[in-house]
This record gives structure tokens, C-alpha cells and sequence, in this order.
């Protein structure tokens, strides 16, 4: 089996709350911190590049509220942001993508470089971009850029750059709303699920038509999170779509049927949180699966259950999950290098692999790293933080293998 792993680091500068991060991601890698401390804007940042490439940069920003909300705010007013991704892509072909966007003075932004190689320059496909104008590039023709767009989505109609386009887009990123999964939806593209889960009814029946065997890994997850339901299918309801759910009554020889429309919270959470996790079949599959708190309004007994679903599920495909749960991570297996944490000082966050006394703790099994993060010990590495905020790696340039 190939690597499930997608992206193998990730570097921001000023995104949000974060001035420098460089961090690398396993196939589950969870991001632990308290409220507030910058989770949700680490995940933000690879959404926003997909947002940009299916949509527009414009378009990407101005959902988050424009470029002053988008890059972070602090004392030494940065005028921009940026982003790199270090991927693998299914080809097994190694590359990054990266971009810094700033500010213009009549209030406006653009992209000031962007960049994007793959199988290491002067070796693969390759371009350079500063302000609109092609710098560099490996190919004999190249399409038009401008300095407000983002440069990969006109390069995706060259073959040698499509393949970069394709895994990036094919990253889902959810934050599931069960108000949205009950109301009636309508009947759409079913092959990726959409952040809230506005699209799970079509999720479902794409499924159901090509990878019966994901449902049944659903079906089984949720019946141990919800056991009083045994399993939902798409249904239609006029021109408009909606899941139906089996569930057990007491007294009666058949199990009784209920819509969305009737179920709770937690289990349209849980099936949401499954679908994203299991979405992934022969048809369409995602490069990198990222879910905020997948662990809100579960039980906590069924916290056994979500890690062992996201455990298989990152045998597939790359997964990145938030949590601030101590029940979600007391687990006296979990693997330290599994997580990163998260921790705001002064309004700036910071993001490490967790420092030797608590991985010496959690090898050990001294302590699991939900007992650690309930004694607030779940840190991240000093040392690795000064280095990151010494060396402040570059976004541009090769990759280092
Ligand atoms: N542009 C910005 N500059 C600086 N801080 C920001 C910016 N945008 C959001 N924040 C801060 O990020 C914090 C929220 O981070 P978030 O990722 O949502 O936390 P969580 O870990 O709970 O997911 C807030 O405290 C907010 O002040
Ligand atoms: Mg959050």
C-alpha cells in the first residue's frame, strides 16, 4: 500500500494568529490545544488554499473577511501572509506549493510570489511567479497570470502542474453543523463532502452506488457511537434529498425509520464525522481529511470508538484532527508523535511537536496524553519553537529531503 501521507510539512507566516509555524504532519496527526489558542486558524490556512484554487483568491478571502483578518494582526503590523505546502502526490512525485499575499496601498492585495515544483527544481515542472510575471518556468508555453490570482488554478490546464491542482482540491475540511445535515438538501455532487455536511445526502447515495463496503464501516462505527441506530440511507423527498435512519424501538419487531429531520445532534455529528472519514473510495478520494473537534456532542464512551475510526481511517487517507477533549485522547497507546500542540502567548500561537517530558510520560504510560492535557502538561517543545522562530524557515526554495 502507498503512503496515506498528503502533505508532508507546512510552513505559515502571519496566517491569522500564527507568525511562523513549520510543522510536519503524519497520517493522523492530532492538533491539541485550549480554546482559542489556534487550532481552527492552522486548518484555516489549507482550506483557504483550496477555497482559492476551486474558487478565487477574492473569493477565499473575503468568506474570511479580507486580508486584515486574514493576516495576523499584531504589533509589528505584517502587510502579508503566506502559506507553503511540502506534498507527496499520488504519483509518489515530491513538490511544494507556495505563495506570500500582501497589501497594496489602495487597500487591495496581491500575490507577491508564488511557486510551485514538483520532483525538485531544474529536475521536474516548475514556475516561478513575482507580482503577475512568470520569473521561471519549465514549460515552453505558459498561460497569462495575474498578481490577483493564484497562478495554479490557469497552470492546471498544463498536464505537467494538473496533478498539484487535482490532490489540492481534493482536500475536504470539515466542521460539521447538524442544523444544516437535517434540513432537506438538494440532490448534488456527491463525490467529496462539503464542510458542514451540507452535502451528505448525496454523499450517502454515491456510496451507496459505488463503495458499499464504506457504508458497511459507517453503518458499524456508528452503531457502536449510537447503538440504537442500526442505518441510514439516501432518500429523496420530491425534488429535494434527506438520510433516513433505522433505529431500535422497544416493543416493536422492526426497527422504526426516522429522517434526518428527527435525529440528535450527536448522531448526525457522528455521521458526519464517519462520512468524512470513510468517504474515500475506487471512485473519488480525498488527499487529506481535516475535522475540527470530531468529539463535540459524542458521549464520551464513544471516544474508544472515533480514535479507532481515525486510526483506520489514516491508514488510507491523511487525517488531521482538532481537539481540546482530554476523553478523546485518553489512550494509553495514542503515539506521541501523533500530536502537535497548540498553545497562544500573547495572541500568538504556536504550534510544536509535544517536548520530551511528555512523550517520556506517555511512553511510558505514566500518564496518557488526556491525563496530561487535564494537568494542562501536554506542551509543546521549547527548543523546537525557539528554533522555528530563529531559523524562520523559508517559503520559497527546494525542498530539503
Ligand atoms: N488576523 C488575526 N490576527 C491575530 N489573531 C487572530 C486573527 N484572526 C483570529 N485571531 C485569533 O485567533 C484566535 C482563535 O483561534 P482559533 O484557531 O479559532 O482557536 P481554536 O484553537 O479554538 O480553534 C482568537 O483568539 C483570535 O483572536
Ligand atoms: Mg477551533
Amino acid at each position: 500500500m502507498t503512503s496515506p501521507v498528503f502533505l508532508t510539512r507546512v510552513v505559515l507566516r502571519n496566517y491569522k494568529s500564527i507568525g511562523n509555524c513549520d510543522v510536519k504532519l503524519q497520517p493522523l496527526t492530532y492538533l491539541i490545544g485550549a480554546n482559542g489558542s489556534g487550532k481552527s486558524n492552522f486548518l484555516d490556512a489549507m482550506h483557504l488554499v483550496r477555497d482559492a484554487l476551486v474558487g478565487s483568491l477574492d473569493n477565499a478571502l473575503s468568506e474570511r473577511g479580507g486580508l486584515p483578518e486574514v493576516r495576523r494582526r499584531s504589533s509589528g503590523h505584517p502587510t502579508h501572509f503566506g502559506i507553503r505546502l511540502e506534498f507527496i502526490l499520488p504519483s509518489g512525485m515530491r513538490g511544494h506549493f507556495a505563495f506570500n499575499v500582501g497589501a497594496l496601498k489602495n487597500g487591495g492585495y496581491e500575490v507577491q510570489t508564488e511557486e510551485c515544483a514538483i520532483g525538485g527544481r531544474g529536475k521536474g515542472p516548475f514556475y516561478s511567479i513575482e507580482r503577475g510575471k512568470l520569473k521561471q518556468s519549465s514549460e515552453s508555453t505558459f498561460p497569462a497570470v495575474t498578481s490577483d490570482r493564484l497562478a495554479l488554478v490557469a497552470v492546471s490546464g498544463l498536464t505537467a502542474f494538473r496533478p498539484v491542482f487535482d490532490a489540492l482540491v481534493s482536500m475536504g475540511f470539515y466542521n460539521l453543523n447538524p442544523k444544516l445535515m437535517r434540513e432537506l438538501q438538494k440532490p448534488q455532487d456527491g463525490r467529496l463532502l462539503k464542510p458542514v455536511g451540507e452535502n451528505i445526502a448525496s454523499v450517502i447515495g454515491h456510496l451507496e452506488k459505488h463503495a458499499q463496503e464504506q457504508i458497511k464501516t459507517i453503518e458499524e462505527y456508528l452503531q457502536t457511537v449510537v447503538p440504537m441506530v442500526h442505518g441510514f440511507e439516501r432518500k429523496a423527498v420530491g425534488p429535494m434529498e434527506t438520510l433516513e435512519f433505522r433505529q431500535d424501538m422497544a416493543g416493536s419487531a422492526h426497527p422504526w425509520r426516522f429522517l434526518a429531520q428527527s435525529m440528535s445532534d450527536g448522531t448526525l455529528r457522528a455521521l458526519g464525522v464517519l462520512t468524512a472519514l470513510f468517504q474515500g473510495n475506487r471512485d473519488y478520494s480525498p488527499t487529506l481529511v481535516g475535522i475540527e473537534e470530531p468529539e463535540t456532542a459524542l458521549h464520551p464512551a464513544a471516544s474508544a470508538a472515533l480514535r479507532e475510526a481515525l486510526t483506520k481511517a489514516s491508514r488510507h487517507t491523511q487525517i488531521i484532527v482538532t481537539s481540546h477533549s482530554p476523553d478523546l485522547l485518553d489512550d494509553p497507546n495514542l503515539d506521541p508523535d501523533s500530536m502537535l500542540a497548540v498553545l497562544s502567548e500573547g495572541g500568538e500561537t504556536h504550534i510544536a511537536p509535544l517536548d520530551e517530558a511528555s512523550r517520556r510520560a506517555m511512553r511510558e504510560h505514566l500518564f496518557s496524553a488526556g491525563e496530561l492535557l487535564r494537568m494542562n502538561q501536554l506542551t509543546p517543545d521549547r527548543e523546537v519553537l525557539a528554533t522555528q522562530a530563529k531559523n524562520q524557515a523559508d517559503l520559497f526554495g527546494d525542498i530539503s529531503v
